[in-house]
C-alpha cells in the first residue's frame, strides 16, 4: 500500500475531539438518526462532504485579505472571471453563490428556451436532479458501468452508455430533450471519472441531434487527472491542458467552486451562447445578486481565482487522489465491500451487500452512516433509496459515501477510519435498519431532512 505523502505542511490547525460513545448515542437520537442533524463539533472525522471543506493555502489566505467587496465591478470579480475564462476558454461567465443556484438558473433557462423537459445524464446528482424534477422535468440516468460489479475493471465507469443515449433521443425525439448533461466526475456513481473518449462520444451525439451539451464541472480537475493518468495519450500533458481539452467539448457549464475551486463558498455558470447569457443575467440579478458577485463576497471570488489553479497542480492532485485510494485500500484489505476502482473524491461502500440482512426499505446506507457515527464519531452520507427514491423509482445502488475534504485530514485519520470499520465489522449482524418517520413534501431533498428511528426487529 503506497502512503501518499503530503505536498504541504500544516501551519494552522482546528482542534477536534471524540465524544464518548454514550454521548454520541444521545446526539444521534436527538438528530433522529439522520447524520445531517448532528453538530459538526460533535463529530471527530467529518466525511459528510468534500464540498466547502477544503484547507486554505497561504496564497488563498493572503488573497482573501485583499478581497474587494464593491457591489459592482470589484477587482475580485475580474480576477475570478479571468481565471474561469483562462481555464475554460469561454467568454460568458455568471457568478452564483454555490453550485445548485448555477444548476437552477442554467437548467431552467435551457428548459424555458427549448420548451423541452427531458434531461439525460451519465447520472444526475441530487441537487441537479431535484431542480429538474421540481420544474416538471424528467431526469434520466444512462450510466455506462455497473459500479458494484467486481469483475468490471473499467477505469472510466463514470461515463454515458452512448447507445442508450442515442436510443432515448431517437425514441423521445430531439425536440423533447432539454439538454444532455455530463457530470465530471460522476458523484452519484461513486465518483467515477469519465474518459475523454466518452466525452467526445456524447459531443458527437449532441451534434447529430442539434442538442446542447452541458457539463457539471464541479470536480473537473479530478476528472482531468484520471484522464491524464489512465487514458492513452495524456500522460505527458500538464493537467491544465487535459482540462482545457475536456472542457472544449461543452456548450454550457455549471460549477460548484466548493469542490475543485478549493473554496468554502461559490459557483458559476459559463456559456458560449450570448443569447442564453443575456437571458440568465436577469435571473442572476433577481435570485443571486448583481452580475459581478452573484451572492459571493469578494473574498470568496479571490479564494476561487487561486483555488482553481491550485487544484490543477500535479503534486496536489497526486496526493489528493492518492489519499482517497489509501483509504479505499485500507478498507478493502479488511474486507469491507468498497466500490472499485476507487473514484476521485470519496470512497463508496456497498451498503446493500455489507448489511444484506437489512431490507432495502430500512435504508442500509443511511443505517451504516448512523452506526459509523455511533461507533467512531465519523460522519459519512447514505446515497441510496432515502436520497434518490422519493419519486417512486428505487435507485440501483445503496451506497455509503465517505467524502474526503481536500487538504484537511492526514493519512493517520484514514487509518483511524479503517480501525473503526474493523470494530463495526465484528458486530455488523446486530445492526438494525432505520424506519422513516417523517419526510418533506418537496421532492428530491428527503435524505437531508428525513427523521428516522431504529427498527425493532429487522
Ligand atoms: N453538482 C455536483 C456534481 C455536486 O456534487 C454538487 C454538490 C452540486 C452540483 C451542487 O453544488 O453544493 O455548491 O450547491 N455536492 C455536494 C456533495 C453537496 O456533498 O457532493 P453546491
Amino acid at each position: 500500500m503506497k502512503v501518499p505523502y503530503e505536498p504541504f505542511k500544516i501551519r494552522v490547525v482546528e482542534p477536534i475531539r471524540l465524544l464518548p460513545r454514550e454521548i454520541r448515542k444521545v446526539k444521534l437520537e436527538e438528530a433522529y438518526w439522520n447524520v445531517f442533524g448532528i453538530r459538526s463539533e460533535d463529530i471527530y472525522i467529518d466525511l459528510l462532504t468534500d464540498s466547502g471543506t477544503s484547507g486554505l493555502s497561504i496564497y488563498q489566505l493572503a488573497a482573501i485579505m485583499a478581497g474587494d467587496e464593491a457591489y459592482a465591478g470589484s477587482r475580485s470579480w475580474y480576477r475570478f472571471r479571468d481565471t474561469v475564462r483562462n481555464i475554460l476558454g469561454v467568454d460568458y461567465i455568471l457568478p452564483t453563490h454555490q453550485g445548485r443556484s448555477a444548476e437552477r438558473i442554467l437548467y431552467t433557462s435551457l428548459m424555458d428556451m427549448r420548451r423541452a423537459y427531458i434531461v439525460p445524464a451519465n447520472t444526475h446528482f441530487d441537487t441537479g436532479r431535484a431542480v429538474i424534477l421540481n420544474y416538471g422535468g424528467r431526469p434520466v440516468d444512462l450510466p455506462k458501468g455497473n459500479i458494484t460489479d467486481k469483475n468490471d475493471f473499467d477505469r472510466f465507469k463514470g461515463g454515458f452508455d452512448l447507445d442508450k443515449l442515442d436510443m432515448l433521443i431517437k425514441k423521445e425525439g430531439p425536440d423533447k430533450i432539454a439538454f444532455i448533461l455530463i457530470v465530471l466526475t460522476n458523484n452519484t456513481l461513486a465518483g467515477q471519472p469519465v474518459s475523454m473518449e466518452n466525452i467526445r462520444g456524447a459531443r458527437e451525439i449532441a451534434d447529430k441531434y442539434g442538442l446542447p451539451l452541458v457539463m457539471d464541472i464541479s470536480r473537473y480537475a479530478e476528472n482531468a487527472y484520471f484522464i491524464k493518468m489512465y487514458e492513452d495519450g495524456y500522460r505527458d500533458k500538464p493537467l491544465i491542458e487535459v482540462a482545457r481539452e475536456m472542457l472544449s467539448h461543452g456548450d454550457h457549464f455549471m460549477m460548484s467552486a466548493k469542490k475543485d475551486g478549493l473554496a468554502a463558498m461559490g459557483g458559476f455558470i459559463a456559456t458560449r451562447d450570448e443569447e442564453l447569457y443575456r437571458y440568465m443575467q436577469s435571473k442572476v440579478v433577481l435570485e443571486e445578486g448583481f452580475v459581478t458577485y452573484g451572492g459571493m463576497a469578494g473574498r470568496d471570488m479571490e479564494e476561487i481565482a487561486i483555488g482553481m489553479y491550485e487544484a490543477l497542480q500535479q503534486d496536489y492532485m497526486g496526493h489528493r487522489i492518492g489519499q482517497v485510494r489509501y483509504l479505499g485500500e485500507l478498507l478493502d484489505s479488511i474486507g469491507i465491500p468498497v466500490v472499485k476502482p476507487f473514484g476521485g473524491h470519496a470512497i463508496y461502500i456497498d451498503a446493500a451487500e455489507y448489511l444484506n440482512h437489512i431490507p432495502r426499505e430500512y435504508f442500509p446506507a443511511d443505517t451504516l452512516a448512523a452506526y459509523l457515527y455511533l461507533e467512531g464519531g465519523i460522519r459519512g452520507v447514505g446515497l441510496g433509496l432515502l436520497a434518490f427514491g422519493d419519486d417512486g423509482e428505487a435507485p440501483e445502488y445503496e451506497l455509503l459515501r465517505l467524502a474526503i475534504p481536500r487538504r484537511t485530514y492526514t493519512n493517520h485519520h484514514m487509518e483511524y477510519i479503517a480501525e473503526v470499520f474493523k470494530e463495526i465489522d465484528e458486530r455488523r449482524r446486530d445492526i438494525k435498519g432505520l424506519r422513516l418517520v417523517w419526510q418533506p413534501k418537496i421532492k428530491g431533498v428527503r435524505h437531508f431532512l428525513a427523521k428516522l428511528e431504529p427498527v425493532k426487529n429487522s
